[in-house]
Protein backbone atom coordinates (compact mmCIF):
# COMPACT_ATOMS: atom_id res chain seq x y z
CA UNK A 1 0.00 0.00 0.00
CA UNK A 2 0.98 3.39 -0.71
CA UNK A 3 1.23 5.82 2.30
CA UNK A 4 0.36 9.21 1.81
CA UNK A 5 3.23 11.40 3.80
CA UNK A 6 1.77 14.75 4.78
CA UNK A 7 4.27 16.97 6.64
CA UNK A 8 2.76 20.02 5.29
CA UNK A 9 -0.31 20.39 7.76
CA UNK A 10 -3.07 22.77 6.20
CA UNK A 11 -6.84 23.08 5.72
CA UNK A 12 -6.42 21.22 2.22
CA UNK A 13 -4.52 18.51 3.37
CA UNK A 14 -6.83 17.88 6.25
CA UNK A 15 -9.53 17.87 4.19
CA UNK A 16 -7.66 15.11 1.91
CA UNK A 17 -7.20 13.08 5.05
CA UNK A 18 -10.47 13.74 6.23
CA UNK A 19 -11.62 12.25 2.75
CA UNK A 20 -9.71 9.01 3.36
CA UNK A 21 -11.44 8.52 7.11
CA UNK A 22 -14.73 9.07 5.37
CA UNK A 23 -13.75 6.72 2.76
CA UNK A 24 -13.06 4.15 5.08
CA UNK A 25 -9.22 4.52 5.08
CA UNK A 26 -6.43 4.47 7.79
CA UNK A 27 -4.52 8.10 8.68
CA UNK A 28 -2.50 8.35 11.61
CA UNK A 29 -2.78 11.39 13.46
CA UNK A 30 -0.62 13.18 16.04
CA UNK A 31 -2.18 13.54 19.60
CA UNK A 32 -1.01 15.80 22.58
CA UNK A 33 -0.02 11.86 23.81
CA UNK A 34 1.22 9.53 21.42
CA UNK A 35 0.24 9.72 17.63
CA UNK A 36 -2.99 7.18 17.11
CA UNK A 37 -3.99 5.08 14.28
CA UNK A 38 -7.31 6.44 13.39
CA UNK A 39 -10.49 5.28 11.03
CA UNK A 40 -13.74 6.10 11.29
CA UNK A 41 -15.07 4.40 14.28
CA UNK A 42 -18.65 3.98 12.41
CA UNK A 43 -17.42 1.72 10.04
CA UNK A 44 -16.90 -1.83 10.73
CA UNK A 45 -14.95 -2.62 8.12
CA UNK A 46 -12.10 0.37 8.57
CA UNK A 47 -12.21 -0.48 12.48
CA UNK A 48 -11.20 -4.22 11.34
CA UNK A 49 -8.52 -2.76 9.23
CA UNK A 50 -6.90 -0.77 12.43
CA UNK A 51 -6.35 -3.58 14.38
CA UNK A 52 -4.76 -5.66 10.78
CA UNK A 53 -2.21 -2.71 10.43
CA UNK A 54 -1.14 -3.03 14.10
CA UNK A 55 -1.01 -6.88 14.26
CA UNK A 56 -2.99 -6.04 17.58
CA UNK A 57 -5.08 -9.15 18.54
CA UNK A 58 -8.77 -8.62 18.43
CA UNK A 59 -9.40 -8.73 21.89
CA UNK A 60 -8.25 -5.39 22.51
CA UNK A 61 -10.73 -2.51 22.50
CA UNK A 62 -9.98 1.13 20.57
CA UNK A 63 -10.92 4.24 21.97
CA UNK A 64 -13.02 6.39 20.57
CA UNK A 65 -11.82 10.33 19.65
CA UNK A 66 -14.39 13.26 19.80
CA UNK A 67 -14.14 16.98 18.64
CA UNK A 68 -15.74 17.90 21.47
CA UNK A 69 -17.13 15.97 25.30
CA UNK A 70 -20.70 17.30 24.12
CA UNK A 71 -20.54 14.31 21.27
CA UNK A 72 -19.99 11.94 23.72
CA UNK A 73 -24.17 11.32 24.40
CA UNK A 74 -24.17 9.86 20.91
CA UNK A 75 -22.45 7.02 21.75
CA UNK A 76 -22.24 6.22 25.26
CA UNK A 77 -24.54 6.95 28.40
CA UNK A 78 -23.15 9.75 30.02
CA UNK A 79 -23.60 10.70 33.50
CA UNK A 80 -23.06 14.01 35.79
CA UNK A 81 -19.59 12.55 36.92
CA UNK A 82 -18.80 12.41 32.95
CA UNK A 83 -19.49 16.05 32.92
CA UNK A 84 -17.68 17.27 35.40
CA UNK A 85 -14.52 15.44 34.40
CA UNK A 86 -14.72 16.62 31.05
CA UNK A 87 -15.86 20.27 32.32
CA UNK A 88 -11.50 20.09 33.76
CA UNK A 89 -9.98 17.63 31.77
CA UNK A 90 -11.38 17.80 28.21
CA UNK A 91 -9.67 18.40 25.49
CA UNK A 92 -7.32 16.60 27.00
CA UNK A 93 -5.16 13.47 27.80
CA UNK A 94 -7.69 11.94 30.00
CA UNK A 95 -10.41 8.96 28.67
CA UNK A 96 -13.60 8.00 29.87
CA UNK A 97 -14.98 4.79 29.71
CA UNK A 98 -18.51 4.81 30.15
CA UNK A 99 -22.04 2.34 29.17
CA UNK A 100 -21.85 2.19 25.05
CA UNK A 101 -25.37 3.20 23.20
CA UNK A 102 -25.58 1.17 19.80
CA UNK A 103 -24.44 3.43 17.38
CA UNK A 104 -20.65 2.53 18.28
CA UNK A 105 -20.12 -1.21 16.97
CA UNK A 106 -18.75 -4.12 18.54
CA UNK A 107 -15.99 -3.95 16.36
CA UNK A 108 -14.41 -0.97 18.30
CA UNK A 109 -15.15 -2.76 21.88
CA UNK A 110 -14.55 -5.78 20.91
CA UNK A 111 -17.54 -6.69 21.99
CA UNK A 112 -17.51 -5.26 25.52
CA UNK A 113 -20.84 -3.24 26.51
CA UNK A 114 -17.99 -0.28 27.33
CA UNK A 115 -17.03 3.17 25.34
CA UNK A 116 -14.00 4.34 25.70
CA UNK A 117 -14.40 8.16 25.06
CA UNK A 118 -11.28 10.87 24.12
CA UNK A 119 -11.57 13.98 23.41
CA UNK A 120 -7.75 15.69 21.86
CA UNK A 121 -6.45 18.70 22.32
CA UNK A 122 -3.76 18.48 20.05
CA UNK A 123 -5.34 21.02 17.06
CA UNK A 124 -4.31 18.61 13.90
CA UNK A 125 -6.37 15.64 15.47
CA UNK A 126 -8.93 17.87 16.65
CA UNK A 127 -9.22 19.62 13.29
CA UNK A 128 -8.87 15.73 11.44
CA UNK A 129 -11.76 14.86 13.60
CA UNK A 130 -14.20 17.69 13.00
CA UNK A 131 -13.63 17.94 9.49
CA UNK A 132 -14.44 13.57 8.89
CA UNK A 133 -17.55 14.40 10.88
CA UNK A 134 -17.30 11.22 12.34
CA UNK A 135 -15.54 9.94 15.26
CA UNK A 136 -12.56 8.27 15.14
CA UNK A 137 -11.13 5.03 16.72
CA UNK A 138 -7.81 5.37 17.24
CA UNK A 139 -5.32 2.79 19.01
CA UNK A 140 -1.57 4.39 19.82
CA UNK A 141 -0.30 4.09 15.94
CA UNK A 142 3.02 1.56 16.76
CA UNK A 143 3.06 -2.40 15.44
CA UNK A 144 1.27 -4.32 18.29
CA UNK A 145 4.15 -5.00 21.18
CA UNK A 146 6.40 -1.99 20.27
CA UNK A 147 6.51 1.38 22.30
CA UNK A 148 3.95 3.84 21.37
CA UNK A 149 5.26 6.41 18.66
CA UNK A 150 5.99 9.91 19.77
CA UNK A 151 7.57 11.39 16.81
CA UNK A 152 6.79 11.21 12.65
CA UNK A 153 10.02 9.02 12.55
CA UNK A 154 8.63 6.46 14.75
CA UNK A 155 5.52 6.08 12.75
CA UNK A 156 7.29 6.04 9.75
CA UNK A 157 9.34 3.35 10.60
CA UNK A 158 6.48 1.45 11.97
CA UNK A 159 3.46 1.89 9.72
CA UNK A 160 4.51 3.70 6.13
CA UNK A 161 2.80 0.95 3.86
CA UNK A 162 0.07 -0.51 6.43
CA UNK A 163 -1.73 2.65 5.98
CA UNK A 164 -3.34 5.17 3.45
CA UNK A 165 -1.79 7.94 5.54
CA UNK A 166 0.44 9.69 8.02
CA UNK A 167 0.30 13.41 8.97
CA UNK A 168 3.33 14.89 10.32
CA UNK A 169 2.63 16.81 13.70
CA UNK A 170 6.60 16.64 14.81
CA UNK A 171 7.47 15.50 18.59
CA UNK A 172 3.92 14.65 20.95
CA UNK A 173 3.87 17.27 23.95
CA UNK A 174 3.19 14.01 26.36
CA UNK A 175 4.77 11.42 25.05
CA UNK A 176 2.66 8.64 27.19
CA UNK A 177 -0.46 7.57 26.68
CA UNK A 178 -3.83 9.01 27.93
CA UNK A 179 -4.96 8.30 31.50
CA UNK A 180 -7.94 5.66 31.20
CA UNK A 181 -10.96 5.50 33.91
CA UNK A 182 -13.80 3.65 34.33
CA UNK A 183 -16.70 5.55 36.05
CA UNK A 184 -18.86 3.31 38.52
CA UNK A 185 -21.94 5.26 39.53
CA UNK A 186 -20.91 8.30 41.56
CA UNK A 187 -17.31 6.71 41.37
CA UNK A 188 -14.22 5.54 39.33
CA UNK A 189 -11.50 3.60 38.71
CA UNK A 190 -7.90 4.14 36.76
CA UNK A 191 -7.13 1.63 34.87
CA UNK A 192 -3.94 2.76 33.14
CA UNK A 193 -1.66 6.05 34.44
CA UNK A 194 -1.15 9.31 32.31
CA UNK A 195 -0.93 12.89 32.54
CA UNK A 196 -3.75 13.33 34.23
CA UNK A 197 -2.70 11.94 37.96
CA UNK A 198 -4.31 10.15 40.65
CA UNK A 199 -3.72 13.56 42.86
CA UNK A 200 -5.87 15.65 40.16
CA UNK A 201 -8.49 12.91 39.90
CA UNK A 202 -8.77 12.99 43.85
CA UNK A 203 -10.12 16.51 43.93
CA UNK A 204 -13.02 15.63 41.79
CA UNK A 205 -13.27 11.86 43.27
CA UNK A 206 -12.08 11.60 46.40
CA UNK A 207 -12.60 7.36 46.86
CA UNK A 208 -10.92 7.32 43.01
CA UNK A 209 -9.18 3.33 42.91
CA UNK A 210 -5.88 2.78 41.20
CA UNK A 211 -6.51 -0.81 39.62
CA UNK A 212 -4.09 -3.81 40.76
CA UNK A 213 -3.18 -3.89 37.75
CA UNK A 214 -1.40 -0.80 37.26
CA UNK A 215 1.92 -1.45 39.13
CA UNK A 216 1.01 -5.08 39.93
CA UNK A 217 1.68 -8.23 37.31
CA UNK A 218 -1.80 -9.56 36.75
CA UNK A 219 -1.23 -12.91 36.05
CA UNK A 220 -4.57 -14.82 37.33
CA UNK A 221 -7.05 -12.50 37.62
CA UNK A 222 -9.13 -11.15 34.49
CA UNK A 223 -7.90 -7.69 33.35
CA UNK A 224 -10.31 -4.36 34.16
CA UNK A 225 -8.43 -3.47 30.62
CA UNK A 226 -8.00 -5.85 27.73
CA UNK A 227 -4.77 -3.91 27.22
CA UNK A 228 -3.21 -4.50 30.48
CA UNK A 229 -2.59 -8.20 30.22
CA UNK A 230 -0.25 -8.16 26.95
CA UNK A 231 3.78 -7.31 27.35
CA UNK A 232 4.14 -3.50 25.89
CA UNK A 233 6.68 -1.02 24.89
CA UNK A 234 9.33 -3.29 24.92
CA UNK A 235 12.35 -2.59 22.69
CA UNK A 236 13.44 -5.91 21.15
CA UNK A 237 16.68 -6.60 23.66
CA UNK A 238 14.77 -7.80 27.32
CA UNK A 239 14.97 -5.18 29.74
CA UNK A 240 15.24 -5.42 33.12
CA UNK A 241 14.60 -2.96 36.39
CA UNK A 242 17.34 -2.33 38.62
CA UNK A 243 16.67 -1.22 42.55
CA UNK A 244 18.42 -0.21 45.14
CA UNK A 245 20.52 3.00 46.68
CA UNK A 246 21.96 5.49 44.19
CA UNK A 247 25.50 4.33 44.93
CA UNK A 248 24.24 0.93 44.58
CA UNK A 249 22.62 1.14 41.13
CA UNK A 250 25.79 3.10 39.76
CA UNK A 251 28.22 0.52 40.58
CA UNK A 252 25.70 -2.50 39.37
CA UNK A 253 25.98 -0.35 35.84
CA UNK A 254 29.37 -0.19 36.13
CA UNK A 255 30.08 -3.51 36.54
CA UNK A 256 27.25 -4.88 33.58
CA UNK A 257 29.36 -2.04 31.48
CA UNK A 258 32.16 -4.16 31.96
CA UNK A 259 31.29 -7.51 31.38
CA UNK A 260 28.02 -7.43 29.30
CA UNK A 261 27.10 -6.45 26.08
CA UNK A 262 24.26 -4.15 27.51
CA UNK A 263 22.36 -0.84 27.15
CA UNK A 264 21.72 1.35 30.24
CA UNK A 265 18.88 3.72 30.48
CA UNK A 266 19.34 5.90 33.58
CA UNK A 267 18.37 9.49 34.74
CA UNK A 268 20.57 12.44 34.18
CA UNK A 269 22.40 12.70 36.88
CA UNK A 270 23.73 9.48 36.83
CA UNK A 271 26.13 10.17 33.28
CA UNK A 272 28.88 11.89 34.49
CA UNK A 273 29.17 8.69 36.84
CA UNK A 274 29.41 5.98 33.82
CA UNK A 275 31.20 5.12 31.24
CA UNK A 276 29.39 6.21 27.54
CA UNK A 277 29.17 3.10 26.40
CA UNK A 278 25.43 2.48 24.99
CA UNK A 279 23.96 4.74 27.71
CA UNK A 280 20.55 6.71 27.27
CA UNK A 281 19.26 9.34 29.47
CA UNK A 282 15.27 9.60 30.18
CA UNK A 283 15.32 12.83 32.46
CA UNK A 284 16.35 13.83 36.04
CA UNK A 285 14.97 11.26 38.95
CA UNK A 286 13.03 14.06 39.88
CA UNK A 287 11.56 15.58 36.32
CA UNK A 288 8.56 12.94 35.26
CA UNK A 289 7.09 14.92 33.56
CA UNK A 290 10.32 14.49 31.23
CA UNK A 291 10.86 10.95 31.79
CA UNK A 292 7.28 10.59 29.98
CA UNK A 293 8.50 12.68 27.63
CA UNK A 294 11.78 11.14 26.63
CA UNK A 295 10.99 6.88 27.59
CA UNK A 296 9.26 5.55 24.33
CA UNK A 297 12.12 7.69 22.36
CA UNK A 298 15.06 6.18 24.18
CA UNK A 299 13.07 2.67 24.62
CA UNK A 300 13.39 2.11 20.61
CA UNK A 301 16.68 3.72 20.28
CA UNK A 302 18.18 0.82 21.69
CA UNK A 303 17.01 -1.66 19.08
CA UNK A 304 19.62 0.46 16.54
CA UNK A 305 22.45 -0.59 18.89
CA UNK A 306 22.61 -4.04 18.96
CA UNK A 307 22.85 -4.48 22.63
CA UNK A 308 21.69 -8.26 24.40
CA UNK A 309 20.05 -6.67 27.48
CA UNK A 310 18.71 -3.19 28.56
CA UNK A 311 19.28 -2.37 32.34
CA UNK A 312 16.94 0.64 33.75
CA UNK A 313 16.32 2.72 36.44
CA UNK A 314 12.86 2.81 38.16
CA UNK A 315 11.30 6.29 38.26
CA UNK A 316 9.46 7.44 41.18
CA UNK A 317 5.90 6.67 41.32
CA UNK A 318 4.07 9.76 42.44
CA UNK A 319 2.43 12.42 40.13
CA UNK A 320 3.01 11.48 36.18
CA UNK A 321 5.73 9.45 37.65
CA UNK A 322 3.08 6.64 37.76
CA UNK A 323 2.16 6.53 34.56
CA UNK A 324 6.36 6.23 33.33
CA UNK A 325 6.77 3.10 35.97
CA UNK A 326 3.58 1.79 34.50
CA UNK A 327 4.87 1.49 31.47
CA UNK A 328 8.89 1.13 32.21
CA UNK A 329 7.75 -2.31 34.39
CA UNK A 330 5.63 -3.73 31.73
CA UNK A 331 8.52 -3.07 28.67
CA UNK A 332 10.38 -4.77 31.62
CA UNK A 333 7.74 -7.57 31.82
CA UNK A 334 7.50 -6.84 35.31
CA UNK A 335 11.62 -8.13 36.07
CA UNK A 336 13.17 -5.93 38.92
CA UNK A 337 16.72 -7.22 40.13
CA UNK A 338 18.57 -5.47 43.27
CA UNK A 339 21.81 -3.36 42.54
CA UNK A 340 23.40 -4.35 45.98
CA UNK A 341 22.41 -8.02 45.56
CA UNK A 342 26.13 -8.24 43.89
CA UNK A 343 27.18 -11.28 46.01
CA UNK A 344 24.41 -12.78 43.76
CA UNK A 345 25.74 -11.32 40.45
CA UNK A 346 29.30 -12.03 41.31
CA UNK A 347 28.90 -15.76 41.91
CA UNK A 348 27.91 -16.01 38.19
CA UNK A 349 24.25 -17.20 39.54
CA UNK A 350 21.29 -16.40 37.36
CA UNK A 351 19.66 -12.66 38.11
CA UNK A 352 16.35 -13.36 40.08
CA UNK A 353 13.38 -11.68 38.79
CA UNK A 354 11.28 -9.75 41.80
CA UNK A 355 7.98 -9.07 41.55
CA UNK A 356 7.38 -5.15 43.29
CA UNK A 357 4.92 -6.54 45.72
CA UNK A 358 6.39 -3.43 48.29
CA UNK A 359 4.90 -1.33 46.78
CA UNK A 360 1.35 -0.26 46.66
CA UNK A 361 -1.17 1.96 45.26
CA UNK A 362 -2.21 4.64 46.92
O1 LIG B 1 -3.34 8.64 24.49
C1 LIG B 1 -3.98 7.67 24.10
O2 LIG B 1 -4.86 7.11 24.80
C2 LIG B 1 -3.65 7.13 22.69
C3 LIG B 1 -4.01 8.22 21.69
C4 LIG B 1 -3.83 7.78 20.27
O3 LIG B 1 -5.31 8.67 21.93
N1 LIG B 1 -4.36 5.94 22.42
C5 LIG B 1 -4.05 4.74 22.99
O4 LIG B 1 -4.82 3.69 22.57
O5 LIG B 1 -3.15 4.61 23.79
P1 LIG B 1 -4.47 2.16 22.85
O6 LIG B 1 -5.44 1.40 22.03
O7 LIG B 1 -3.05 1.92 22.60
O8 LIG B 1 -4.82 1.96 24.37
C6 LIG B 1 -6.17 1.96 24.78
C7 LIG B 1 -6.32 1.25 26.09
C8 LIG B 1 -6.07 -0.24 25.96
O9 LIG B 1 -5.36 -0.68 27.10
C9 LIG B 1 -7.49 -0.82 25.94
O10 LIG B 1 -7.52 -2.13 26.46
C10 LIG B 1 -8.23 0.16 26.82
O11 LIG B 1 -7.67 1.42 26.53
N2 LIG B 1 -9.68 0.20 26.50
C11 LIG B 1 -10.27 0.69 25.39
N3 LIG B 1 -11.62 0.52 25.44
C12 LIG B 1 -11.87 -0.07 26.63
C13 LIG B 1 -13.06 -0.53 27.28
N4 LIG B 1 -14.25 -0.40 26.71
N5 LIG B 1 -12.95 -1.12 28.50
C14 LIG B 1 -11.74 -1.26 29.09
N6 LIG B 1 -10.56 -0.85 28.53
C15 LIG B 1 -10.63 -0.28 27.30
MG1 LIG C 1 -1.17 1.16 22.63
Amino acid sequence: MQTLLINDVNKENIQKAADIIKLGGLVVMPTETVYGLGANALDKTAVTNVYKAKGRPMDNPLIVHLANAEDAEKYAYTNELFYKLAEKFMPGPLTIILPKKDTIPYEVTCGLDSVAIRVPSNKIAHDLIETSGCPIAAPSANLSGKPSPTSFAHVVEDMNGRVDAIIDGGECDIGLESTVIIIKGESAEILRPGKITYEELCEIIPDIKINQAVKNECKDIKPASPGMKYRHYAPSAPVLLVEGEDEDVISFFRNKQETENCGILCFTEDLEKLSLKNILTFGKSDDEEAQAHELFDKLRRFDSMNVEKIYARIPSDKGVGLAVYNRLIRAAGFGIIKANNIQEYKNGKKEKEHRDNRRTAP
